[in-house]
């Protein structure tokens, strides 16, 4: 069998079609939104990348550094032979639990950008021979099917992406994950931690203006797939904490009235001046929540490892 399988379980026109319901929806109603997926075209994910990397933005770091602390005991729990990434990317982070995992047999990355897939996937190969790597592209919140390659299955959601998620959408997700194992299986999750205000805000609002950029990035998106007008300087980034639902809401705030056309929807938005565009949650954590999130889906809370200073945390739940 050849080392490097990719499988596509979204048709070609799939991101599209999704992208145009998603607009239609989010601009009709009140009030507007945007999904946090759109920011990711190549240069989205090259700012991102940039955000991570920004004084202000620590979640990558802190997440890192639980990384490289905890391979071995992630290995030694876990004793993976399938290890599956959820939303892999340029698969960074996975080389620390690699190189940990000696009984591996496959790799599983899933990702919508079957660009990213085919370079990560082809690198890892070859910095470990006798590795299989099966990518799926793939959006992990839809249905996924995994290949059938030998357990213990480890599935890896890294990051802190699952604040992407409204709290129904976390329970269905979970759920789905949980689905896809069976008991033994595990799940190593990134979660941001809930901490002082102003160190949030300043995550999300750096003074480079880099998430500004990124946050706008979803209005050059839908100007080029669907040909609408957005001027991105007629908006402000916005990025403010919720403390009832404890995350942090990134918005873009019309700076006058103006109207958008989005002529592949045959439509026109109106924004009033203030009126603000949802585009992002990203909710925050606290472990007892987190357990009991986990404990709904079937899975048991093992291991919580958090960062030095107790900002960001890696879970480890083992598959009821
Ligand atoms: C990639 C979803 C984890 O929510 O912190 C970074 C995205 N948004 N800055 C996050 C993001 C603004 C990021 N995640």
């Amino acid at each position: 069998m050849s080392p490097f399988l990719l499988t596509r379980t979204l048709p070609e026109d799939a991101t599209d079609a999704a992208l145009r319901a998603d607009v239609l929806h989010g601009l009709t109603h009140t009030p507007k939104t945007l999904p946090p997926k759109w920011f990711y075209d190549a240069h989205g994910s090259e700012l991102f990348d940039r955000i991570t990397e920004l004084p202000e933005y620590y979640p990558t770091r802190a997440e890192r550094e639980i990384l490289i602390a905890r391979a071995p005991e992630i290995a030694a729990t876990t004793g993976a032979r399938t290890l599956v990434e959820l939303g892999s990317g340029s698969s960074e982070k996975t080389r620390h639990l690699l190189d940990a995992l000696p009984g591996l047999h496959t790799y599983v990355p899933v990702d919508v950008s079957e660009s990213a897939l085919t370079q990560a996937g082809q690198a890892l190969i070859a910095e470990h021979p006798g590795l299989g790597v099966h990518a799926l592209i793939a959006d992990f919140t839809g249905g996924l099917a995994l290949p059938g390659t030998p357990g213990p299955r480890l599935v890896a959601f890294l990051g802190g992406t699952i604040g992407n998620l409204l709290p129904s959408e976390r329970a269905t997700f979970l759920a789905s994950v949980r689905a896809l194992l069976s008991p033994g299986d595990t799940l190593l999750l990134g979660t941001d931690l809930v901490k002082d205000e102003s160190v949030l805000v300043a995550a999300y609002d750096d003074a480079a203006g880099v998430t500004a950029e990124f946050n706008k990035n979803v209005l050059h998106v839908v100007n080029r797939e669907l040909g609408a007008d957005f001027d991105p300087d007629a908006f402000a980034h916005v990025a403010l904490w919720d403390d009832e639902h404890e995350w942090i809401e990134m918005r873009l705030r019309s700076l006058t009235d103006q109207t958008v056309k989005i002529p592949a929807l045959d439509l026109a938005v109106e924004f009033a001046d203030g009126e603000e565009l949802r585009t992002e949650i990203s909710a925050k954590f606290r472990e007892e929540g987190i357990r009991r999130e986990l404990a709904a889906a079937g899975l048991d809370l093992a291991h919580w490892w958090t960062d030095r200073e107790g900002r960001f945390a890696l879970s480890l739940s083992v598959v009821r």
